[in-house]
């Protein structure tokens, strides 16, 4: 199989293109970024050179590099990480959230149907249905339940979910999208919150924590996403929209400390400040249609996952102490001065 995969620069994309070397070594993998903040070319090094690996610095956002190289390469399968992602960004500076994340997935599908590609599927997030009260354990996020969203980053991906959906259904592209919940584990951006935290716990610096830090999130590790998503390309119906989370919710205030015990640093450098815009209290996915379909379950409990991240960020200083030395360094000022 030939496989486009997009953003695999990026934390998900490269876990995932590391996931396909493991498991299908004979497929074909064509990594597309624009290499943004968040991509990094050191993140791919150990696959660069090999035969069935390309790179291209692309822009989904530039139809002719995109529909180029498609004439090119002619894959059979379009895996969509490429994002702006991250929220705090998307409240200073929405716009290109909408440029990168609605536009370049149209300019993706696009070509897809020009070249016939036998799957294009889109990686969502479960923040597009919103958040649920934090006193309602009962209540789960299910694909049925209506989007809700609540900043121009869950907007920009509710739009590209419906965007594909309609190609789908109108052009009969055949479209797969899942919703993710939140994701940990190697070679995430330090400006997420399990990396931030455990980088500035083995800094000695202050850990930011919003609010109170109650909000509710559910944790899954990379790894088990990634071996959805392939269920899902492989196996998933068109026109399918897939739920994917661990039943693991945690507040974020508790994973702060668990980091502390498991990098053996204190809990008295946790620092609250002003909370987020927004800020959405508790996400939990309802993952009953992916175990009953595709037979998916999680398989990392967050304790090992959350040790093992911990274990990689000390074994991979180099590759986050690039990032944090810096462009990087001038935006966390920006974001967490005197807040
Ligand atoms: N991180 C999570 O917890 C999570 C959870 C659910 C869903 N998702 C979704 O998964 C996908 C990947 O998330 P991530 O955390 O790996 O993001 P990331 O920010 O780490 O990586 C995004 C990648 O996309 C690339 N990119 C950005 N704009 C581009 C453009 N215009 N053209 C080409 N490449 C571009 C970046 O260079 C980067 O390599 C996103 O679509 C995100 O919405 C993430």
């Amino acid at each position: 199989m030939r496989i486009l995969v997009t953003g695999g620069a990026g934390f998900i994309g490269a876990n995932y293109i590391y996931y396909l070397k493991k498991q299908h070594p004979e497929d074909r993998i064509i990594c597309l970024d624009k290499l943004t903040y968040a991509g990094n070319l050191s993140t791919l090094e150990p696959v660069m050179h090999d035969g069935n690996f390309r790179f291209s610095r692309t822009d989904i956002c530039d139809r002719e590099g995109v529909f180029r190289l498609f004439e090119e390469e002619r894959p059979d399968v379009v895996v969509n990480f490429a994002a702006e992602s991250h929220v705090d960004r998307s409240i200073e500076s929405p716009g290109i959230f909408l440029q990168t994340n609605i536009i370049g997935t149209s300019v993706l599908m696009d070509a897809s149907r020009k070249y016939g590609v036998s799957r294009f599927h889109q990686v969502s997030t479960d923040e597009v249905y919103g958040d649920l009260p934090l006193d309602r354990p009962d209540l789960l996020f299910t694909e049925e339940t209506p989007l809700h969203t609540s900043s121009p980053y869950s907007s920009s991906k509710a739009a590209a979910d419906l965007l594909a959906m309609s190609y789908w259904r109108t052009y009969g592209l055949p479209v797969t999208v899942s919703r993710c919940s939140n994701n940990y584990g190697p070679y995430q951006f330090p400006e997420k919150l399990i990396p931030l935290m455990i980088i500035n716990a083995l800094s000695d610096k202050p850990l930011p924590v919003y609010g109170q830090g109650i909000n509710v999130r559910d944790w899954l590790y990379v790894e088990d996403h990634c071996r959805a998503i392939d269920l899902v390309v492989r196996q998933g119906t068109p026109g399918e929209v897939y739920n994917i989370g661990g039943h693991n919710e945690m507040r974020n205030i508790d994973i702060v400390k668990m980091i502390c015990r498991e990098v053996g640093k204190p809990e008295s450098l946790i620092t609250f400040v002003t909370d987020r815009k927004g800020h959405d209290m508790r996400y939990a996915i309802d993952p009953a249609k992916i175990h009953a379909a595709l037979g998916w379950l999680p398989e990392t409990k967050f304790e090992d996952g959350l040790r093992k991240t911990v274990r990689w960020y000390l074994d991979n200083r180099a590759w986050w102490e690039t990032i944090v030395s810096g462009e990087y360094r001038e935006y966390y000022e920006k974001m967490y001065h005197n807040r």
